[in-house]
């Protein structure tokens, strides 16, 4: 197959002083060709494959957790397109972060890299194992392990020694952020192990997932009106009661969507509908205007940073994924997917011709730029969030022509190891930590740390 896509949107050019992205519902083919040209665009901004650079990384001011939520993308995008062009690229990327010890803690990330980092990538593991995205070749990592790797090690992270249980944001103790147990890294591990009991059918990873959404309730983080808080506070004495109550689209995003594999595998349990039927109104009332979703925080006062100008394409894949496994959602998501589809793909008309703000240049396609509002024409923001966002809000109309994800019962390939990620010797590729840190973060918490990565280390302290 080939995809002209770049030339149509030059012919157009030509024609025309304001491009766009053009887009027409319902129309497979002009869906496609949209998701293509921004797409196109997005990959630009990419250089991990460059001879020298370090594949799965992107450019400053990317972090690293970025690349893993954009070849998440590129993996469903594959899979509901068809379009095989990124995938080269995408398996290089996710084999080398994945790095020796196959767990996606490459020790190079050591300083940026918290629970909810490593999730980004594990999840498009997982991704990767549901479409049946090429298996890698067998001496290298395998999707599902990959994911199970992960779910390992957060499961020896969970720590009831405060806030009653939960993940830390943090894995090591000398990053910032130790301290705090946040709904993202819980929402990872919530997401992930409700999707590792649909693909095994291993109830562990099922009652894994509701004693997550459990906590989140009892910390407060989920509220029993469906607010989904960004996270809690450890300090001595506060009882995890010092909670940031900003709520993310993201955030509603992954609960919304492990919640509605968990109604799927457990048979449409009316307990997981209600917190489907919550989570979703609650989504609806924050992060859409007229039908278009909105980062509702930051996105009109316009400080949103280069992460949270990112979410909104989360909250879009969370929304579709959510119609395959509780299908009787698909009529209020529908409408929402298509206005904001809509929406995006109008403000996809951007020809800059200087770099938004501490963000690298455009590359794509003149006239095909994609800025961040959605409510309002091309707004002149310009980056690999953006990008991802309108991809995301394009591709995932597709999602009722495609088959549900598989499971190891209904054609996945993905070879599995329920015991991968454990007894890592990753300890040896920790960097030097300073004796000022070891200091600052009190040797007890250190050695949770370092337990954590593998229990066989947490003896030896
Ligand atoms: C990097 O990946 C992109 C997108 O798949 C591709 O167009 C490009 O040719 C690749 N570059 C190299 C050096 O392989
Ligand atoms: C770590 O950094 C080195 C030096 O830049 C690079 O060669 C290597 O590929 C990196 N490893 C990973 C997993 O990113
Ligand atoms: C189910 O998952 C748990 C947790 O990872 C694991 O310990 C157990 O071996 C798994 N069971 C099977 C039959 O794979
Ligand atoms: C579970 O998901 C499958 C696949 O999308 C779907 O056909 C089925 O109806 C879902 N089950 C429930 C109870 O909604």
């Amino acid at each position: 197959m080939r995809w002209l896509v770049p030339f149509t949107g030059l012919v157009s050019l030509l024609g025309q002083s304001v491009a766009a992205v053009e887009l027409t519902l319902g129309n497979e083919a002009s869906v496609k060709s949209a998701a293509s040209t921004i797409a196109f665009g997005l990959l630009k901004f990419y250089t991990g494959n460059n001879t020298g650079d370090t594949p799965g990384n992107l450019p400053d001011p990317y972090f690293w957790w970025e690349t893993g939520a954009m070849f998440g993308t590129m993996i469903d995008y594959w899979f509901l397109t068809g379009d095989p062009s990124y995938n080269e690229a995408t398996t290089q990327a996710m084999l080398h972060q994945a790095s020796n010890t196959r767990d996606f803690m490459p020790p190079n990330q050591t300083r940026t890299l918290g629970n909810d980092d490593q999730g980004f990538w594990a999840l498009a593991a997982m991704s990767a194992a549901e479409n049946k995205f090429p298996d890698p070749p067998k001496d290298q990592a395998q999707w599902l392990a990959l994911a199970q790797a992960v779910f390992n090690q957060w499961a020896t992270r969970w720590d009831e020694e405060t806030c009653g249980g939960g993940l830390r944001w943090q894995i090591f103790t000398f990053n910032n952020g130790f301290n705090y147990k946040n709904s993202i890294s819980n929402g990872c591990f919530f997401n992930l192990a409700a999707r590792l009991a649909r693909f095994t059918g291993n109830q562990t990873y099922a009652d894994w997932a509701a004693k997550i959404f459990e906590w989140e309730q009892t910390v407060g983080l989920i509220t029993p009106g469906f607010d989904i808080y960004d996270g809690v506070t450890i300090k001595e004495g506060n009882n995890c009661r010092e909670t940031d109550q900003i709520q993310w689209s993201y955030n509603h995003g992954i609960f919304l969507h492990g919640a509605a594999v968990m109604y799927n595998i457990t048979k449409a349990s009316s307990v997981w509908k209600q917190r489907i039927d919550g989570i979703l109104d609650s989504t609806v009332k924050l992060f859409y205007k007229n039908g278009i979703m909105v980062e509702q925080f930051c996105e009109d006062p316009g400080f949103c940073d280069i992460d949270q100008q990112s979410f909104k394409g989360y909250l879009t894949r969370w929304m579709a994924g959510t119609t395959q496994m509780a299908p009787y959602t698909f009529d209020t998501i529908r409408p929402l997917l298509e206005s904001s589809a809509t929406a995006a793909a109008r403000a996809c008309s951007g020809s800059p011709t200087a770099p938004s703000t501490g963000q690298p240049m455009f590359k794509g396609i003149p006239g095909t730029a994609c800025g961040f509002k959605w409510t309002a024409p091309f707004d002149g923001l310009v980056g690999v969030g953006e990008q991802m966002n309108a991809l995301s809000a394009v591709m995932y109309t597709l999602v009722s022509k495609v088959a549900s994800p598989v499971t190891a019962d209904t054609g996945g390939t993905s070879q599995g190891n329920p015991n991968a990620g454990l007894n890592q010797p990753s300890i040896g590729s920790l960097p030097e930590i300073t004796l000022g840190e070891k200091v600052a973060a009190g040797f007890v918490t250190t050695a949770i740390a370092f337990g954590v990565i593998g229990g066989s280390v947490f003896v030896m302290f």
